[in-house]
């Protein structure tokens, strides 16, 4: 009896993952030159992202810009949501801000299981919890460097991690060269990276790279791409995101009248960059895009043809539309529920309803909007079959050498750190710790075997791991 139902366990495992390989299941990305690849295959992987932070049209989780939804405290949202994704056909998404205190084991898990990679972000909306508007080096916060080594050390375990992002859109506050903010960025990029370095016994190289608006455009590329200190291979980002919202005329129709787009192209294609560039926030608002059923202005994406053409793809690794949802609390002025009229921050492919949905005691549902197909239409018709695999770029890109830095930027060895001042305990690195996702083959889940000379592993306990949590419990409480 129990043998059979253990095989008929088994069997349905089996059955559910039939045909899907390691590959299907956000294997550990890994950068060569200006792209993505699986380390699994060695294919190409092109980024399809979304921008996503649920924020309910009401009540106490509005407030913020920084909750962190992605603890089981939340699990009823972002389950909601993820099936959204795997429906739009995203492969990514972007998320803001996360509390490393918490565990974030059941929505990485659940993000895996759909094949979904995430970049995950280092700053908030807290005290010395980013990169500040003072002039340097006081707009790096010693206890930012312990934060955001705190955070990797949570998520590195987690093999869908693309990326973590040390910042976004720093730099604007300040446009006098002798007090820009940009160097305090750029340390802390290197602490975080001197931190991933460090830990190599125990995590995998996780890119650190950093996110800006596109403005200022050649300095800031060469400037986070660049090394003030030609020896110091800490010193540039891993990957550049930028936030580009540029030509989206409703009536272009082909992707040479993306006019914005074009120019960015051009521009990259002159700085020489050595390091993958994701547009990280895209998709502009403009009102002369179509009314479709009742809604008003809905895009069209024509820039998801862009990015992913072959000519774009030399220059850009991919790209996050913003944003999954609308935000009511930003968007309702002009824009009034359900925002089916025009409105400069009715950024969603879809809203919450009812109107006073607040996750609390109302829970929100999610509803499209007409342009949400337009994406889904567009992300599926990406093809990117004709890109090398990583092969191909392991020789071509063997060590590539930066771009110089821009002039008016001082080095980074000219200011005294308070990073490096403070005395502080060196952060732990990770602990060796393979995180089973239920949903996920055994073999697709392993981030970091614990060394061979630790402690056997059961045979009960590895039944336990290939069915995966949920069944593996249900299991092991018949064989007890
Ligand atoms: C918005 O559309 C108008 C009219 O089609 C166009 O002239 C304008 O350039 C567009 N705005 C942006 C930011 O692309």
């Amino acid at each position: 009896m129990k043998l059979s139902t253990l095989a008929a366990l088994f069997l349905l495992h089996l059955s559910s993952v039939r045909g899907q390989t390691c590959e299907d299941f956000a294997p550990p990305a890994e950068i060569h030159g200006r792209k993505f690849f699986s380390s699994y295959s060695g294919d190409y992987l092109a980024i399809k992202g979304i921008s996503y932070y649920p924020r309910p049209n009401e009540g106490d989780l509005t407030v913020t810009n920084s909750i962190d939804f992605f603890t089981e405290e939340y699990r009823s949202i972002w389950e909601r949501d993820i099936e959204e994704f795997k429906d739009l056909g995203v492969n990514a998404i972007r998320i803001y801000a996360v509390d490393p205190g918490k565990n974030h084991d059941g929505f990485m898990c659940a993000l895996k299981a759909a094949g979904i990679y995430v970049i995950v972000g280092l700053a908030a909306e807290c005290f010395n919890c980013a990169i500040t508007s003072d002039a340097p080096p006081l707009c790096y916060p010693a206890e930012l460097k312990r934060r955001g080594e705190f955070i990797i050390q949570q998520f590195a375990k987690y093999e869908n991690v693309l990326a973590f992002s040390a910042g976004n859109e720093v730099s604007l506050h300040r446009t006098s060269h002798s007090t820009e903010n940009a160097p305090c960025q750029k340390k802390f990029i290197r602490d975080m990276r001197a931190y991933v370095q460090r830990c190599s016994d125990s995590m995998r190289k996780i890119p650190i790279g950093v996110i800006k608006a596109d403005v200022e455009r050649e300095n800031k590329a060469l400037y986070y791409n660049c090394r003030s200190d030609p020896d110091d291979e800490l010193e540039n980002a891993d990957f550049i995101g930028i936030n580009s919202y540029l030509h989206c005329d409703g009536a272009a129709t082909g992707i040479d009248e993306l006019v914005g787009y074009s120019k960015l192209l051009e521009d990259y294609e002159s700085f020489g960059m050595t390091v993958p560039v994701l547009w990280t926030e895209f998709g502009c608002l403009n009102e002369s895009f179509e009314e479709v059923e009742g809604y008003e202005t809905q895009r069209n994406f024509l820039q998801v043809e862009a990015l992913y053409s072959k000519t774009y793809r030399e220059e850009f690794a991919g790209g996050f539309v913003f944003e999954y949802s609308t935000e009511k609390s930003m968007a309702q002025d002009e824009s009034p529920y359900p925002f089916d009229t025009f409105g400069p921050d009715n950024w969603g492919v879809g809203h919450f309803e009812p109107e006073n949905c607040d996750d609390v005691t109302t829970p929100c549902e999610y509803e499209r909007f007409p342009e949400w197909y337009n994406l889904a239409e567009k992300y599926a018709a990406v093809d990117t079959s004709d890109e090398p695999n990583k092969l191909f770029y392991e020789r071509e890109w063997n060590d590539p050498v930066p771009p110089t830095c821009p002039d008016e930027f001082p080095p980074l060895d000219s200011f005294a750190w308070p990073s490096e001042l403070v005395p502080q305990l060196p952060q732990e690195c990770p602990v060796e710790m393979p995180v089973f996702c239920a949903g996920v083959p055994l073999e697709c889940n392993v981030v970091t075997l614990p060394p061979v000379s630790s402690a056997p592993v059961s045979c009960r306990w590895i039944v336990t791991l290939t069915l995966g949590t949920a069944i593996g419990q249900a299991l092991l409480a018949l064989l007890v």
